[in-house]
């Protein structure tokens, strides 16, 4: 028997492991650790209303048990054609090599940030928790959140955006460290050099707020787990290891790059969209950044290296690729999303 938490019984679920959401077909995944008794969740940012219900009807298929719908709220940026050139231009060698015309068109489904369309799903779908990174949206979407009877968390970097989610009333906040894969949630800050890492972040957060605080950035096994209790957690949220396992819908190269990444094979860059996130050290993220102040603002950066992205993953490489990937890769294994869900749990705290 595990413990379990006040963050778990709120929600219903059995062990206070949340799978982090993570772009890409990742339904499969969700269903499998909530089916074992943690919260799957599902990334919206870069999917339709019409995909979101497909996904969460995959999901409903598989479990009964709670999940996590997650969405972006940034604020869009206001169209910047010179920089996008200059972007462009910078691109343009790239875009030369793979034979391609660094002036044709892109479409791409980009991420967007909640708005009414996203808040309809919500209310439809009730799922048990909403998730949202970079922020909060505005009041009148929030309430329709609440008011179809979801949880609410949301992402902190800092203390200082702890104590402004708490303000607002989210149900708990995400502890998000510095070593976490993946777009760091940061919104009352830009300052990427200041970020903070978990085993600072987690005790300050906590001291802070009243609500429950969850852990993320850095947490693969149950040692990380315990860690994360013992700085005063009350879940814990996992990305990275989550990928290994075969039901998360990641491309071939991506799965490879990961099984033979080292704890020095991440940076913080902005090139790959625009914010700040921690992947691996592709070619693009050497070579363009890791952070470069002439990329176009988010999520605009990936606009321009999309048709370099497919015409890498065409030939069989993450090149081009945003291989986000948290700093503790390496104690990540290659084992099933229940299996996985399981050893986290033996961490936990006996209540
Ligand atoms: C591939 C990947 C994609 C991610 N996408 C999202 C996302 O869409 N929304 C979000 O709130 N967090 C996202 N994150 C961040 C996670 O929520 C979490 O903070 C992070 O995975 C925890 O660190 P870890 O990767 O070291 O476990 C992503 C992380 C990864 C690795």
């Amino acid at each position: 028997m595990t413990g379990t938490t006040d963050f778990a019984r709120l929600v219903g679920i059995a062990v206070p492991i949340i799978q982090a959401p993570m772009v890409g077909p990742m339904a499969p995944l969700a269903a499998a650790v909530s089916s074992a008794g943690g919260l799957g969740s599902l990334a919206c940012a870069a999917l339709t209303p019409d995909q979101i219900r497909a996904e969460v009807a995959a999901i409903r298929a598989a479990t009964d048990a709670p999940f996590n719908l997650n969405f972006f709220c940034h604020e869009p940026p206001s169209p910047d054609a010179e920089r996008e050139a200059a972007w462009r231009e910078q691109l343009a060698p790239y875009y030369r090599e793979f034979g391609l015309d660094p002036a044709a068109p892109v479409t791409m489904a980009n991420r967007a940030p909640f708005d009414g369309a996203m808040a309809e799903v919500v209310s439809d779908l009730r799922p048990r928790v909403v998730s949202f990174h970079f922020g909060l949206p505005a009041e009148p979407l929030l309430r329709r959140v609440r008011e179809a009877g979801c949880l609410i968390l949301s992402s902190a970097t800092t203390v200082r955006e702890a104590r402004w989610l708490a303000e607002r009333g989210v149900d708990a906040v995400i502890a998000q460290g510095a070593e976490a894969g993946g777009h760091r949630g940061m919104f009352l800050t830009d300052a990427a050099a200041s970020q903070v890492g978990t085993i600072a972040l987690v005790p300050q957060i906590a001291d802070a707020v009243d609500v429950p605080v969850i852990a993320a950035g850095g947490i693969a096994d149950p040692r990380g787990v315990a860690a994360a209790f013992a700085l005063g957690a009350d879940a814990v949220q996992v990305g990275t290891a989550y990928l290994r396992c075969p039901e998360a819908g990641i491309s071939a190269p991506y799965r490879a790059a990961l099984s033979t990444a080292r704890d020095e094979d991440t940076a913080l860059t902005n090139v790959l969209t625009g914010r700040p996130a921690r992947g691996l050290l592709t070619r693009a993220v050497r070579e363009l950044g890791p952070l470069s102040a002439a990329a176009p603002a988010f999520p605009g950066a990936a606009v321009a290296l999309q048709p370099l992205r497919t015409a890498a993953e065409a030939a069989a490489s993450g090149d081009f690729s945003p291989l986000w990937s948290g700093q503790a890769v390496g104690l990540s294994r290659e084992r099933p999303a229940a299996e996985l869900t399981r050893l986290l749990a033996s961490g936990v705290p006996r209540a």
